[in-house]
């Protein structure tokens, strides 16, 4: 794994912004596995804003979403579907038929999930793996648990994500219980992975990631068994490693 330390988020920022790029530039028909939370957003500006000056074009970019909140879906802006039109999609040319979420009000889960790995499968994995890091260590929304999950599956979310998560919400009853989220199956047949964190807070999260015992107990750590992963991180972070 390597580990990039930049000055602040919007380095980080920058500097996955540019990763992404270079990864559309070079192949037009990338398959970008896409992340939510607060620590995409500044990358997500800096490629609308590419996009709009005509430097990069989407039209045949395919994208695979990690997650979803179980019950929440676009009329929701709470809903990660929501962020990612008002962050990303409907601000860059990615036509909407290449554009991929897990269906957080699917009738059946079972069958939603069964159905999201085999698009992820039908596609050949995605090209590269977008990824923020809670502080538990769960990525995507696959929380500490007795051992790693490889399909999409629906998960109990943890006590302290729905702590952390409850900012994006009016009130913390109204975070959803239960999320789906893409398995380890989907990220780590991703070809390139890229992890960004920053701020103090989630330094344990990543020392745990980059020197911890590999263990479902920290999801990320999974990521030291994937031979093209890049951590980014800022320097408030990296002084607390
Ligand atoms: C949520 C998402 C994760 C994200 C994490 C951290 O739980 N499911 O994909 O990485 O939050 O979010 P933030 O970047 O806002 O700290």
């Amino acid at each position: 794994m390597r580990l990039e330390v930049y000055k602040n988020y919007d380095e980080v920022s920058l500097r996955a912004a540019n990763i992404i790029a270079s990864q559309v530039i070079v192949n037009p028909k990338s398959v970008l596995g896409l992340a939510t939370g607060s620590s995409p957003i500044g990358t997500y500006n800096i490629l609308v804003q590419r996009c709009q000056a005509g430097q990069l074009d989407f039209s045949q970019v395919r994208s695979v979403n990690l997650d979803e909140y179980k019950g929440l879906g676009i009329e929701s802006d709470q809903s990660y579907v929501w962020f990612m039109h008002h962050h990303l999609f409907d601000k860059i040319n990615i036509k909407a038929e290449n554009i991929h979420l897990p269906n957080g009000k699917a009738q059946d889960f079972h069958e939603e999930a069964k159905n999201y790995d085999a698009l992820i499968d039908s596609l050949g994995g995605t090209d590269i793996q977008l990824l923020g890091i809670g502080h538990n260590g769960h990525i995507g929304f696959n929380e500490p648990s007795e051992e790693f999950i490889a399909p999409t599956h629906v998960v109990d979310l943890q006590e302290s994500t729905i702590e952390a998560n409850k900012r994006f919400f009016t009130s913390i009853d109204e975070v959803p219980k239960q999320a789906i989220t893409m398995g380890m199956h989907g990220i780590m047949t991703s070809k390139k992975i890229l992890l960004i964190a920053t701020g103090k807070a989630k330094a344990d999260a990543v020392r745990k990631t980059l020197n911890g015992s590999v263990t479902p107990k920290v999801p990320a750590s999974i990521l030291q068994l994937h031979r093209d992963v890049t951590i980014l991180v800022d320097q408030e972070l990296a002084d607390n490693l």
